[in-house]
């Protein structure tokens, strides 16, 4: 190798690909850029990186022999077409052993695709999942890799000391082959989902059940958050203390309740639907957005249902919410887990949940203590869901009841609880021994002769519902 050579090599210029420049440069490696606007590459040259070894190229040409061999490449380009644009540019440029890892939101069937192609062509492809937004590409991210096994090692040290550091290590494992990592970076926005909307619910009630200032919410979660340490819960509290610079006002009072998505927290839900995996909590949570989205519909209709709103004093009712709250984080992580090990069996990814745990604990936008419980959880054998863990087993005890009362008041009132009543609906449903699905069998053999099982008898049965003929 000339020591003129680069290390390592990204594709796409925009905050996160500099912040990861920036970081693996730090690490210790001599980084090439590139962007298809040059103006993007210069400016970062220029004002980012003009004491840095990090070499700015202005054609691929130039940025794919800047590159040592085997040459890893990692493009953070816009999920979706300029992906794919990306890869037809790089394959006719690159060689044998070369690595492309995608580090974008990609969807995981994309992802199997790409590889097909790349691997089909003798090089190799790594669908790697970063998450921690543009402050974690920089100080640190968590990295979920998945792929070509070999390719990982040659890529490994430089990824790992780019993620966040952790006593247990880096926040960067290997998860599995094909899309593995983009089907866990995929279940890690699920989550987010659902503990956003587990938390803008609480917010909300806490503002109108409560009449709390914002600076009083704010010490709540704050308090709520000792047990959790989640970024999520963390980030809450600074917007809940933020000013508007305009108005004086809390910058929250001024900001649109409209939702938008990219899709990743749709895609968990389709997901689990296609693999049969029960996640409410999470599709409650892409719901929610879609609701929001509706703004014009929500306002003529509040005006012709407005009235129907009644609201009560709820005292001692701070205590419920903060553990309403913490029961349904935990039971979005439950769910999510869940679909991951189904998966994990569908598409023979081999995951360990205990490293997807270590993968989460730090870097990443669910970064919690919870990983700590949730990776001991997964030691014992034969765990197949959360609420059967015996670190959880106590919590569910003690805040059940919590979650009931959250969840009646507001169905009381015109304030929502998707998240929180999907949360209670998931543990009811999936700790009650009998359920009113013997109305759904009956239904179906009633109307389709699809027939039936008893409680007291193996096989199936039918019954002739009806008198066909005096029909
Ligand atoms: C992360 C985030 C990141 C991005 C989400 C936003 O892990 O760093 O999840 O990937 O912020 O994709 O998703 P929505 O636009 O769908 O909310």
């Amino acid at each position: 190798m000339s020591s003129e050579e680069s290390e390592f090599g990204i594709i796409g210029m925009a905050v996160m690909g500099q912040n990861l420049a920036l970081n693996i440069e730090q690490s210790g490696y001599r980084v090439s850029v590139y962007n298809r606007t040059d103006s993007k590459t210069k400016d970062f040259k220029q004002k980012r990186a003009s004491d840095r070894d990090i070499v700015a190229t202005y054609e691929l040409e130039e940025f794919i022999s800047s590159l040592e061999r085997p040459r890893k490449v990692l493009i953070l380009v816009k999920a979706g077409k300029p992906v794919d644009m990306v890869i037809d540019q790089l394959l006719p440029l690159m060689e044998e052993g070369d690595i492309i890892i995608d580090g974008g939101n990609s969807h995981f069937q994309d992802t199997n695709r790409r590889v097909k192609k790349v691997e089909g062509e003798g090089l190799h492809y790594l669908g790697t999942g970063i998450s921690g937004g543009e402050y974690g590409a920089l100080h640190g991210p968590s990295i979920m890799p998945g792929g070509h096994r070999e390719a990982y090692d040659e890529v490994s040290e430089i990824l790992r000391s780019a993620a966040a550091q952790t006593p247990e290590g880096p926040t960067c494992k290997y998860l599995g082959p094909r899309s593995a990592g983009h089907y866990v970076k995929m279940v890690h926005n699920g989550i987010e989902y659902a503990v956003m909307q587990s938390i803008a619910e609480v917010y909300w009630a806490m503002k109108n059940l409560l009449d709390l200032s914002h600076e009083d919410m704010a010490d709540r979660f704050e308090a709520w958050n000792q047990r959790l340490d989640a970024y999520l819960m963390e980030i809450t509290v600074e917007i809940l203390r933020e000013e508007d610079e305009k108005t004086g006002r809390p910058l929250l009072e001024v900001i649109l309740d409209t939702a938008k998505q990219k899709g990743t927290g749709k895609w968990t839900s389709q997901s689990a639907l296609d693999l049969g995996v029960p996640v409410p909590t999470i599709t409650a949570a892409v719901d929610a957005r879609l609701l929001s989205a509706r703004k014009d519909q929500r306002g003529r209709l509040d005006e012709l249902y407005g009235e129907l709103g009644n609201y009560e004093t709820y005292e001692g009712f701070e205590d419920d919410l903060g553990k309403a709250l913490y029961l349904s984080i935990v039971t979005a992580y439950a769910q999510g887990l869940d679909l991951l090990e189904e998966a994990s069996e569908e598409y023979n990814y081999g995951l360990d949940i205990q490293d997807v745990a270590q993968i989460w604990k730090d870097g990443c936008i669910i970064r919690s203590d919870l990983l700590d419980p949730i990776s001991e959880s997964y030691s014992s054998e034969g765990l197949d869901t959360l609420l059967a863990s015996e670190e959880f087993q106590d919590d569910y005890r003690e805040a059940i009841p919590s979650l009931r009362k959250v969840v009646s008041a507001l169905s009381k009132t015109d304030l929502i609880c998707l998240a929180l009543s999907a949360s209670l609906n998931y543990f009811n449903s999936l700790t009650a021994e009998r359920l009113p699905a013997n109305m759904i069998q009956a239904q179906r053999d009633y109307f389709g002769a699809h027939t039936y099982q008893r409680v007291d008898e193996e096989g199936t049965f039918h019954t002739e519902w009806q008198d066909i003929k005096n029909v």
